[in-house]
């Protein structure tokens, strides 16, 4: 592949990642997600911060965001044995009022473990890699991590084994519940290790 054509593919990116980025619609009741979330709390904490890093922290999540992996889990778009049931007896309107719930909560932020792994991350997350097309992921879930609303989350204080977890499902495709393979595509270019990094980074990322 030429430089041009390597320049051309960042701009349909980007221009992708811009064209998506919709304003938000449908708003829940926050007070309804909080009494809808007292179930969901022994994984995600009761404020969306979880305690085990196997399970994602919600708090602060666009709720456009986390509607629908509601949804999807729901409909089998993206599956996982454990929310499948959890997502299956909620309407769409209850998703709505969790989503709004847990958009509002602070997010407490786990701190990367290993500042060396890190270091290399943060390379990976902002510049990316020209000579294997891949893109920089600030270039979609932005420098600070906070993603754009309504379809590129937000990374940035997510637990580290979470990441990884996710990277590799949307590498093998066990996760493909994301638009355009966007996804997909660019964890087929990563290796464990950068997985590892990016997480690392992204855990301490605010
Ligand atoms: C028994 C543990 C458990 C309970 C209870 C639970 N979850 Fe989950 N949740 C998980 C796990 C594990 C994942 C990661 C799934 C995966 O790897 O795809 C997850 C993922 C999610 C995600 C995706 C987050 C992201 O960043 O993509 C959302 C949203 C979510 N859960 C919402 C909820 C809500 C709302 C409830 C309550 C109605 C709930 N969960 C109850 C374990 C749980
Ligand atoms: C072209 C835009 C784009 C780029 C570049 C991009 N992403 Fe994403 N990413 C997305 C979209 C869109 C989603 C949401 C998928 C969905 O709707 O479920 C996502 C989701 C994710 C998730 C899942 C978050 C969660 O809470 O489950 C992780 C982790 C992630 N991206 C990491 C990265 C990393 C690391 C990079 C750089 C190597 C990167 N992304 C680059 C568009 C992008």
């Amino acid at each position: 592949m030429t430089r041009i054509q390597s320049a051309m593919f960042f701009v349909a990116l980007v221009a992708t990642a811009m064209i998506s980025a919709l304003p938000a619609q449908a708003k829940g009741d926050p007070a309804k997600g909080q009494a809808a979330a007292t179930v969901c709390a022994a994984c995600h904490g009761p404020t969306g911060n979880s305690v085990i890093a196997m399970y994602p922290n919600l708090a602060h999540q666009h709720p456009e965001y986390i509607a629908k992996q509601l949804a999807e889990f729901k409909s089998g778009a993206r599956v996982n044995a454990i929310m499948a049931p959890m997502a299956a007896g909620l309407t769409p309107e209850a998703m709505q009022d969790l989503a709004a719930y847990f958009s509002e909560q602070k997010l407490v932020i786990p701190g990367a473990q290993n500042l060396d792994l890190a270091q290399k991350g943060r390379k990976l997350y902002r510049g990316g890699d020209a000579s294997r097309k891949l893109p920089a992921c600030a270039s979609c879930h932005l420098a600070t991590g906070a993603g754009i609303p309504s379809q590129y989350p937000r990374l940035g204080g997510q637990h580290r084994d979470y990441t990884i977890a996710q990277l590799k499902a949307f590498r093998s495709g066990d996760r493909a519940n994301d638009p355009n393979s966007m996804m997909r595509m660019i964890a087929s270019k990563l290796t464990d290790q950068e997985m590892t990094e990016l997480a690392e980074y992204l855990a301490g990322l605010h």
